[in-house]
């Protein structure tokens, strides 16, 4: 009778310790896990990643969702001479940030690259730190009208 007793004591234990033992750690949703890699990469990285598709690679608004997309992505290294010689950061800022939408960007409320690039407060610097890496990479791509 004492065995008895013992040996349901020890399951009794076994079992508590089961389920009190951590498991595995919860799983990252695949929004915070793509935003948690998006904070690793580099503007150019956070460009393929998220415009490419419809831009192109070089920015040139020849990616390989262009052709079934109604209207011409546009040529991202013109954005400078399309905006009378000066790179129109804020207005970039503005699109990634949510505060501006373009109908073919999906509008502010569900742009096509996700959440990735609106602030969860006015102080969030994560947000702010990937739009400032994104937009001086498209800075770097600017290019005289015609040129190559
Ligand atoms: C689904 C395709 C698509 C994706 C993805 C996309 N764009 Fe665009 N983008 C467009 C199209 C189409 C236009 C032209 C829209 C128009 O003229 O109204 C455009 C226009 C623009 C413009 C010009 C805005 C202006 O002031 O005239 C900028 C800047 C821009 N995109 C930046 C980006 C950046 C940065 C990304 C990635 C974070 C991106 N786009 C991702 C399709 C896309």
């Amino acid at each position: 009778m004492r065995r008895l007793a013992c040996l349901c004591l020890a399951v009794a234990a076994l079992l508590l310790g089961a389920a009190l033992a951590p498991g595995a750690p919860p799983k990252e949703s695949p929004v915070a896990g793509a935003e948690r890699r998006s904070r690793a990469m580099s503007g150019r990285e956070l460009y393929v990643a998220y415009c490419a598709s419809c831009h192109g690679l070089e920015g040139l608004g020849d990616g390989p969702a262009a052709e079934a997309m109604r209207m011409r992505p546009t040529d991202l290294t013109q954005l400078s001479h399309r905006y009378g010689g000066r790179f129109p950061t804020a207005r970039v800022q503005r699109l990634l940030g949510g505060v501006e939408g373009l109908p073919a960007h999906g509008g502010k409320r569900m742009p096509v690259w996700g959440p990735v690039f609106i602030p969860l407060s006015p102080a969030d610097g994560q947000a702010a730190a990937l739009v400032d890496r994104l937009v001086h990479y498209l800075e770097s791509l600017q290019k005289p009208p015609g040129g190559r």
